[in-house]
């Protein structure tokens, strides 16, 4: 890792504080409101778990936290993010507990909630296995951890789709937030993120979990799930 590459936590922390007060337009535009779906289809899939302690890491402008805020309303759902200005978002829209926190160092105790769920934040984390690990310490026996983000066609769609992430998406994303370099390694972070069987085989490196891969809209984005044993 290299400096000043998107997984480098001050470059990264660093990168989401600018981009903050544009962070919520800039991806429905760019995604023409399907991140809105996925988030969605997420949050009703933790509502079939019937949990009563949610935790969303990099919960950012809590987009995914207040879905299941809605979905659960009987939950107590907390979003933690190590970017106190995207954070800030989340509480004016309306999520009741945020707290200021990197996911490799959670301050929380063994077994403390029911779901954990990371929607778009652990691509950018310096260390995934770590960080699922310590996703997994927080769980309860029988709870459920939950990654949404980004993967690849598998299909034909993949070479247009590369071209779309690689060519036109940054200079997209720049002209909308005027931040460019936070959007150049996007595209790469995807290449490198593991996906499908990858990143089952790493949910079941953290230990005791069963892995389930959901692609979303021709493999763009999946959700995995793994419930601890
Ligand atoms: C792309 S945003 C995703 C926000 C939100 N989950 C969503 O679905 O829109 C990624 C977020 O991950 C956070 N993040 C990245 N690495 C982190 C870490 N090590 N600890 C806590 N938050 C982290 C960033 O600050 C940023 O808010």
């Amino acid at each position: 890792m290299g400096e000043g590459t998107i997984q480098d936590p001050s470059y990264v922390r660093d990168a989401f504080a600018r981009i903050a007060d544009r962070y919520v337009t800039t991806n429905h535009v760019l995604s023409l409101g399907t991140d809105i779906l996925w988030r969605r289809r997420v949050a009703r899939i933790v509502r079939r778990w019937k949990p009563e302690r949610v935790l969303d890491v990099a919960t950012g402008t809590g987009d995914l936290a207040l879905e299941i805020q809605d979905a659960c309303p009987d939950a107590e759902v907390t979003g933690s993010d190590f970017c106190a200005e995207m954070l800030a978002h989340a509480g004016r829209r309306g999520l009741g507990r945020t707290l200021v926190a990197d996911a490799l160092d959670l301050p929380f105790d063994d077994a403390s909630f029911d779901v954990v769920t990371v929607a778009f934040g652990l691509r950018n984390m310096a260390d995934y296995r770590a960080a699922l690990g310590e996703m997994r310490r927080v769980l309860r026996s029988g709870g459920h951890l939950l990654v949404l983000d980004f993967s690849l066609p598998t299909g034909p769609l993949r070479g247009p789709y590369r071209w779309y992430l690689h060519r036109v998406l940054p200079k997209l994303a720049g002209w909308l937030t005027r931040e460019k370099d936070a959007y150049e390694y996007l595209g790469g972070s995807i290449e490198e993120f593991p996906m499908g069987e990858g990143m089952k085989e790493l949910l079941r490196e953290v230990g005791d979990v069963d892995p389930v891969a959901l692609p979303l809209t021709f493999g763009v984005a999946s959700i995995y799930t793994g419930t601890v044993a």
